[in-house]
């Protein structure tokens, strides 16, 4: 099953951007990343990522209209696109928000999320791990066996 990695600004630049809070590892090794762990779960993974709030726009509603389930990292957009918000409210597969840092324990600004209400769940805080932990989530939402 098709499955959605969709990264927002700034993520591009994961290994030189803010190693101390971002890690070392580039997004090249986060995509090699969630593509190895999408092989293991049986997901056929596509990671993207785009600076463009209205990229990411349509792909959520390529998401929507496919019925794609998607890990989604709004990056900076999370605090404020109500556009984003919007989008993401269109669609009925599982959709799972991702953060590599854990914002509740950052700046004020990144406390409110616009996006967790309409998001199936959030997992932030674990670096890379929470992206492999929110593709588990999927492959386990999807394979409908009660918890
Ligand atoms: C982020 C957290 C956001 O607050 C920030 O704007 C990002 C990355 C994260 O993955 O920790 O760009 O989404």
């Amino acid at each position: 099953r098709r499955v959605y990695v969709l990264n927002g600004p700034n993520l591009s630049r994961l290994g030189t951007r803010e190693p101390d809070v971002y890690g070392s590892q580039s997004f090249a090794e986060l995509t090699a990343l969630c593509e190895k762990t999408g092989r293991e779960l049986g997901l056929s993974v596509e990671v993207r990522q785009t600076d463009d709030e209205a990229e990411l726009v349509r792909w959520l509603h390529e998401a929507a209209d496919g019925g794609i389930p998607v890990v989604l990292n709004p990056a900076a957009f999370t605090h404020y696109s109500y556009a984003l918000r919007d989008a993401i409210a269109q669609r009925t597969a599982p959709l799972i928000e991702v953060h590599l840092s854990n914002p509740a324990a950052r700046e004020e600004f990144r406390h409110t999320s616009v996006v967790a209400g309409v998001a199936t769940g959030t997992i932030a805080g674990f670096g890379m791990r929470s992206y492999t932990l929110a593709l588990r989530a999927l492959a386990d939402l999807l394979d409908d066996t009660p918890a």
